[in-house]
């Protein structure tokens, strides 16, 4: 309630210019009344949200002014991080850091990944150094500062773009050379995923017990729960195993990366169903293709929950879930892909019947509106016009809890 309360309080900050109520009564004319009543004043960084790749590192900016104030010129001001939504929209309160008289204490849980590169030295310079990032640091987060009575601070919303797949070929397990690895990988809008992509993948709870390359020859695996068969090289310990740098003709399957949707993926599910080359024909018949295997993962990390299989470009079926239920896969989120063998190997034939997921191409402008809008919530906050309808309902289950 706290956070909301201040929210608000800065909503209206925000919008009815400076606080009166944090004036000080002085003998002053009013030019100098008006300085010297507010020391400390916040530059809003602006609306635009900061957007940047899964493991990369990320600054938050946040700025402000500060004029000595007689009698509290000596007075440092206090500066705190805080965490106060999640991508979804809903609240969190998680303190990240707290900076004072040149001292930062850094909260648990966010130690060795976040640091405050311009404090001391410039003081009025609070931005905040955030990464590796993960998918879950996606959301809004507050910089207040606070000295004596005043008390300012900016919202900076934040996007972790990018998700890590793994990728079997269509005939078998283990059956990639490095260089076809790097290929399957670049059909599916993705690169090979570089170990401190598999690494930030892993801290969001990602686990597959299949051995898989990555961009720097290595072959490895996550594993969040240790079982018989998964030890690899870290027995009962959960962590990324690693087979170490291997001769680039082993076969093994792949972890991609892809980065950016840049449209949309849109489910089809005609009462027919359709054949491979039929679902190809839907899609170009509704301006689209069919979406590839990154894609599928771009828009399931975004949201999209789809309990059909459905055909995609590379000849799999696959389909997207949010929220686990019952005849819907398993009991964690994620995209499934259907297989022809128990062993979990083999594309379908493509002559079998399923649906269809298609992506059409579309402008960025629309994405990050639905970003705005999903963080600043109904009450619109970042956004100066109405919100779309799709950007609450995109959001699955994640919107029906709030
Ligand atoms: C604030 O600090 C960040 C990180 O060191 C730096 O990139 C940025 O240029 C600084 N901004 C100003 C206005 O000094
Ligand atoms: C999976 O099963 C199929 C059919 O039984 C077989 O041909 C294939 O070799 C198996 N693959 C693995 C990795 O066990």
């Amino acid at each position: 309630l706290e956070s909301l309360l201040l929210l608000v309080l800065w909503v209206l900050a925000s919008q009815s210019g400076p606080l009166s109520t944090f004036s000080t009564p002085g003998t002053q004319d009013a030019t100098a009344a008006a300085t010297a009543e507010k020391g400390l004043h916040m530059q809003k960084v602006g609306s635009g949200s900061v957007r940047a790749a899964l493991a990369e590192l990320v600054a938050l900016p946040c700025l402000f002014t500060l004029w000595p104030r007689p009698g509290a010129a000596r007075e440092a001001p206090r500066i705190k991080w805080t965490k106060v939504r999640t991508a979804s929209g809903q609240r969190q309160d998680l303190p990240i850091l707290v900076a004072k008289d040149n001292v930062v204490r850094v909260a648990k849980g966010w130690q060795g990944r976040v640091s405050l590169p311009a404090y001391p030295r410039h003081r009025v310079n609070a931005t905040l150094l955030l990464g590796p990032l993960r998918a879950s640091d996606s959301g809004l987060y507050r910089c207040q500062v606070v000295r004596g009575i005043e008390d300012e601070q900016d919202l900076v919303p934040l996007e972790v773009t990018g998700v890590v797949f793994h990728y079997r070929a269509a005939q078998d397990r283990y059956s990639l050379t490095f260089a076809e690895a790097q290929e399957a990988c670049r059909l599916n809008s993705a690169t090979i995923a570089a170990p401190r992509h598999l690494q930030a993948a892993f801290e969001d709870g990602f686990d597959n017990c299949d051995a898989g390359w990555l961009s720097d020859r290595t072959v490895r695996y996550p594993i969040t729960q240790s079982r018989p068969g998964c030890y690899g090289d870290r027995s009962s310990l959960p962590g990324v195993r690693n087979y170490g740098r291997r001769d680039p003709r082993e076969l093994y399957d792949v972890y991609c990366f892809a980065r950016e949707l840049g449209g949309e993926v849109f489910y089809v599910g005609l009462a027919r169903r359709l054949t491979l080359a039929g679902a190809r024909a839907q899609c170009r018949r509704q301006g689209a293709v069919l979406a590839s295997v990154g894609q599928l993962h771009l828009a399931w990390h975004e949201g999209l929950d789809q309990c059909d299989p459905g055909w995609l470009a590379d000849g799999s079926v696959r389909y997207p879930i949010q929220t686990p239920r019952r005849r819907c896969g398993g009991p964690v989120p994620g995209v499934r892909t259907v297989y022809s063998f128990a062993n979990r190997t083999r594309f379908p034939a493509p002559g079998e019947r399923y649906d269809a997921y298609c992506f059409r191409a579309a402008n960025l402008k629309s994405k990050e509106l639905s970003l705005m809008c999903k963080l600043g919530g109904k009450k619109n906050l970042f956004v100066g016009r109405p919100c779309p309808l799709g950007a609450f309902s995109s959001m699955g289950g994640a919107t029906a809890q709030v």
